[in-house]
């Protein structure tokens, strides 16, 4: 591994006590990135940065709650203190509940809707506000925000988590028109099926809507007939594709989603 890829890179991840924030968390790191990590799990955000202080890596956390303004502006200022700035934002925090199209609750929509897509919004204006006080640098700033195949397909047990995925397209898109002028880049990447606590719980949630009869099965299923490698994916499949989008090698890059998602969206 190359220790100094990203290093000058001071990045505020969201979302990164567990699953794949925290897995790109620790290969920023190792690859010579300072990184902040934020989360409404406090204790496992510290759990984390601390384990990449052991490995000779520099991290620290803060609580941050995506939907509020207050914590994502304390969140870019604390990068701001302990690294001197911030240019990176990987806007990764991002939950889901499925539900039958019919079904759907109000409560349901707002709850996914506000952290997954006000959540990104959020704090990439606080990140973004944050890169134009800082004034303009030789290289672009980059935000980075994770969406999923269901970006660019949806499913009808998950239409509003699809919904959200589909907004933050439309912020990478948007985002990457509005804020070009202050030499910020926009883009994102989109994984498939990646085995973390957000796909347990899913398949759990599948299980008792009668989707499927025992636990692990859709994951199975789909990596059968829905993934052209024939396999879902674990955190450490999706972290090198980060780290392309946090390092110079895409600095001539905007308003892009990766998918990273072993061929379930091809077009
Ligand atoms: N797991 C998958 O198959 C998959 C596929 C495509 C996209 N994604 C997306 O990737 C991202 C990471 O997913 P994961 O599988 O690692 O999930 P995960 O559930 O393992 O981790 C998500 C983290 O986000 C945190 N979080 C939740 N609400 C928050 C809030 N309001 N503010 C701050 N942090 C909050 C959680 O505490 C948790 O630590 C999410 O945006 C998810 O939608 C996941």
């Amino acid at each position: 591994m190359d220790t100094t890829r990203l290093a000058g890179k001071h990045v505020l991840i969201t979302g990164a006590a567990q699953g794949m924030g925290a897995a790109v968390g620790e290969h920023y790191a190792a690859q010579g990135a300072k990184v902040c990590l934020g989360d409404i799990n406090v204790d496992g955000v510290a759990e984390v940065a601390e384990r990449i202080r052991a490995a000779g890596g520099e991290a620290t956390h803060i609580e941050l709650d995506v939907t509020k303004q207050d914590d994502a502006e304390a969140a870019v200022q604390h990068t701001v203190e302990q690294f001197g700035s911030i240019n990176v934002l990987l806007n990764n925090a991002g939950i889901n509940k499925p539900m039958w199209f019919l079904d759907v609750t109000k409560d349901n929509y707002d709850k996914i809707m506000g952290v997954n897509a006000w959540g990104k919004l959020n704090v990439m204006q606080a990140a973004a506000r944050q890169m134009v006080k800082q004034g303009k640098q030789d290289y672009p700033y980059k935000i980075i925000n994770v969406g999923s195949i269901l970006s660019r397909e949806t499913f009808i047990d998950v239409v509003v988590y699809g919904m959200t995925q589909h907004a933050i397209l439309a912020l990478i898109k948007g985002g990457s028109k509005a804020l070009v002028e202050f030499n910020i880049t926009v883009n994102g990447y989109a994984p498939g099926v990646v085995r973390t606590e957000m796909w347990e719980q899913l398949d759990r949630d599948l299980v008792e809507m009668g989707m499927f009869e025992k636990h692990g099965e859709s994951m199975d299923s789909i990596a059968e007939n829905m993934i052209l490698m024939k396999r879902y994916s674990y955190p450490e499949d999706i972290v090198g594709t980060a780290s392309f989008l946090a390092s110079s090698e895409s600095d001539y890059m905007t308003g892009q989603l990766l998918m990273i998602d072993g061929g379930m969206v091809i077009h």
